[in-house]
């Protein structure tokens, strides 16, 4: 039971296992993986995809024959596993040049060069079968009020999304980008901290329709937020492209534990979302994408003990919230919450609002109609708890 299979769609940041552990406090704590053994390695676990930032596989200042002999050993590897990349996004935050940002970066040359950067690696993205384009702009933003005039810094932001979109549709590329939200760190306030900031300033842009988001778990509850209810509304948009799958315990650092570590409430319900929302939200029907960080007291084993715990989590929960869904004793608890009575319009058809100024209200006797919401909910937490 639980054993993934490529038809579940897992899929993992190289970044994530190839995690060596350096943090602010202390450096590395494992050896290197190699992007080929990763591919492997993640295969051998029931993996469909991996995903990578352009310098996860090959250095900064690699020239062509240099990117050549990083990339070979992954297209051999990916041909010999049937491992597919889903997903690409570009590193516009390690290197020192982009110690305030890339996009959004004061120096103009900085822009210029990030956006170089940025069309080079959708090449790569293109040419490697990857749909999917993330832009996590981590360094986009400032730590002091006078140094980001915001609302220039968002003109850039929307150029350069304007810019690499136009890109993609002169190339013919089947590409679209998500960004994906975080609130701080490593800036101390990030441009587009949230779903929603990002939902709203993707309608600014020139072609909106290529660009949606990418929601992680941990990034909306450093902002203490709902994760299962934000990647809803991006649903409810059709703007959910892809998702990071971590676990958070709060509004704190950006702990990137295993999925279904941390908040295991919040992740039967970011389940229970991904598997069944329906109606004009549709499904997310993209990757169960993995970003999160072995923690640094693990040697390798540990590193693959982690990420195998991250699906067989989500394929727990997902064995949960389907027993909770087809539950006739929670399909009774929904109808007496009137969970059903929320999908009918308020206004019927053929009707108008002076039918309804026109009809006789009790709010007397509405308001002493209780919800009935504490039983369904513990017939969740039941499910949850495995008791139900
Ligand atoms: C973070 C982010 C990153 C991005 C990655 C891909 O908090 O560091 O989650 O891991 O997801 O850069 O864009
Ligand atoms: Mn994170
Ligand atoms: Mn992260
Ligand atoms: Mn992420």
């Amino acid at each position: 039971d639980f054993v993934p299979t490529r038809d579940d769609k897992f899929s993992f940041g190289l970044w994530t296992v190839g995690w060596q552990g350096v943090d602010v406090f202390g450096g590395a704590v494992r050896p290197p993986l190699d992007p080929a053994e990763a591919v492997h390695r993640l295969s051998d676990l029931g993996a469909y995809g991996m995903t990578f930032h352009d310098n996860d596989v090959f250095p900064f200042d690699a020239d062509a024959a240099e990117k050549e002999r990083h990339l070979g050993p992954l297209r051999k590897a990916l041909t010999e596993t049937g491992l597919k990349i889903p997903m690409i996004t570009t590193n516009l935050f390690s290197h020192p040049v982009f110690r305030d940002g890339g996009f959004t970066n004061n120096d103009r040359d900085v822009r210029r060069f990030a956006l170089a950067k940025t069309a080079e690696n959708l090449d790569l993205a293109a040419e490697l079968g990857a749909t999917t384009f993330v832009a996590w702009g981590g360094r986009e933003g400032a730590e002091s009020g006078a140094a980001k005039d915001v609302k220039a810094a968002l003109d850039r932001y929307k150029e350069a999304f304007d810019i690499l979109g136009q890109y993609v549709l002169d190339q013919g590329y089947d590409i679209r980008f998500a960004i994906e939200p975080k609130p701080n760190e490593p800036r101390g306030d990030i441009l587009l901290p949230t779903i929603g900031h990002a939902l709203a300033f993707i309608n600014e842009l020139e072609h909106p329709e290529l660009v949606g988001l990418n929601p992680e778990v941990g990034h909306e509850e450093m902002a203490g937020v709902n994760y299962a209810a934000g990647i809803a509304q991006a649903l409810w948009h059709g703007k959910l492209f892809h998702i990071d799958l971590n676990g958070q315990n709060g509004p704190r650092f950006d702990q990137d534990l295993r999925f279904g570590a941390g908040n295991a409430r919040g992740a039967f319900w970011t389940v229970d979302v991904v598997e069944h929302t329906s109606g004009k939200a549709g499904k997310y029907d993209g990757p169960r994408h993995f970003d999160f960080k072995p923690p640094r007291t693990e040697d390798m084993d540990g590193v693959w003990a982690s990420a195998a715990g991250c699906m067989r989590n989500y394929l727990i929960l997902q064995q949960k919230v389907r027993a909770f869904r087809a539950d006739p004793a929670v399909q009774e608890a929904l109808k007496a919450a009137r969970v059903d009575q929320l999908a009918v319009p308020t206004v019927g058809e053929g009707e108008t609002l002076a039918d309804v100024r026109a009809e006789a209200h009790d709010p007397e006797a509405m308001a002493a109609r209780g919800m009935a919401f504490e039983a369904l909910d513990q017939l969740a937490l039941d499910h949850l708890y495995g008791v139900a």
